[in-house]
């Protein structure tokens, strides 16, 4: 099931386009510019759009039916308007439940973006892993499936964090929140007994990798931190069949479109911060939240 989340492989088979792909990465706001990094990293000259869902933000407060109603609504915005080759949903909190609807709904590959607990399993000497995420994520059936498939060995610590989305983008638009509130989210993951203590920390929430220098430096010993956005570039890579002719690319043009559905936000530090991944140009195609939409 992990593997079918990543990959798309439970939908029609996948038409390669012959010309440069168009690429969709979407998020509730600016966690998934952490995915967005890695994927035009992987694939420099391919053609990025980034969708930010900020009129919905955050998703981790929405109840499932409402957050199922809100990212379809979306994406059938963004689908007719920007015709993507495929689709990177770069936020947790959406893939470990819509996915499956969007598969059903589109005919493009959807790339999830799910807790990355195997890994996480197979690289903890200790036994004992962190996976932080958002509330809701961490109350996903579909999270404590792969618990229970990859790391029943494991000690695992599910850690729901209501506030920490919410602190990366304060971090992000040059407002950072103190060590004493962050250590406050954080300090739940690290768990020491006489047998060992947590060695691994899954960020499974797109927007935490935004706070990962602070994460280090207050982390009360070293872990291996988790960040799924390289895996996420390889996959789109494979499911595109990026040929081999496009391994050598000119320098990144950085003047790639970000759409946003409510803009609310949008000062000069933010644009800034958008402009500085390549994000150039900024438009607000208003999306405003109603109750189950
Ligand atoms: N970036 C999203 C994720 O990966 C969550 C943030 C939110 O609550 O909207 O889960």
């Amino acid at each position: 099931m992990f593997a079918d989340l990543l990959a798309g492989t439970s939908q029609t088979p996948i038409t390669v386009p012959s010309r440069i792909p168009s690429i969709l990465a979407f998020d509730s706001g600016l966690g998934g510019l952490t995915v967005f990094s890695e994927l035009v990293r992987a694939w420099p000259d391919a053609d990025f759009v980034y969708a930010a869902d900020d009129a919905g933000f955050p998703y981790g407060r929405l109840p499932e039916s409402e957050l199922t109603a809100r990212v379809l609504a979306v994406m059938d915005r963004l689908v007719a308007v920007h015709r993507p080759d495929l689709v990177v949903i770069a936020c947790n909190t959406a893939s470990t439940l819509v996915l499956p609807h969007l598969r059903r709904r589109f005919d493009m590959p959807f790339i999830g973006t799910v807790p990355a607990i195997k890994p996480a399993a197979s690289a903890s000497r200790s036994g004992r892993i962190a996976i932080l995420a958002t509330p809701a994520t961490v109350a996903r059936d579909y999270t404590r499936g792969l618990v229970e498939a990859y790391a029943a060995q494991c000690r695992v610590e599910l850690v729901g964090s209501r506030r920490l989305a919410g602190f990366a983008e304060a971090e992000l638009r040059g407002h950072p929140v103190s060590d004493e509130e962050l250590m406050a989210e954080l300090a739940p993951c690290f768990v020491e007994d006489e047998s060992g203590r947590t060695d691994v920390v899954v960020l499974a929430c797109t927007h935490y990798p935004l706070l990962l220098e602070r994460f280090r430096r207050l982390a009360p010993w070293p872990v291996t931190w988790i960040d799924p956005a390289p895996a996420i570039a390889r996959r789109m890579r494979d499911v595109l069949h990026r040929p081999a002719a496009h391994e050598t690319v000119p320098e990144d043009h950085g003047g790639r479109l970000a759409i946003f559905t409510g803009g609310e936000g949008l000062d000069p530090p933010l644009r800034a911060a958008l402009a500085a991944r390549g994000l150039g140009q900024v438009v607000v195609d208003p999306i405003p939240l109603v109750a189950g939409h």
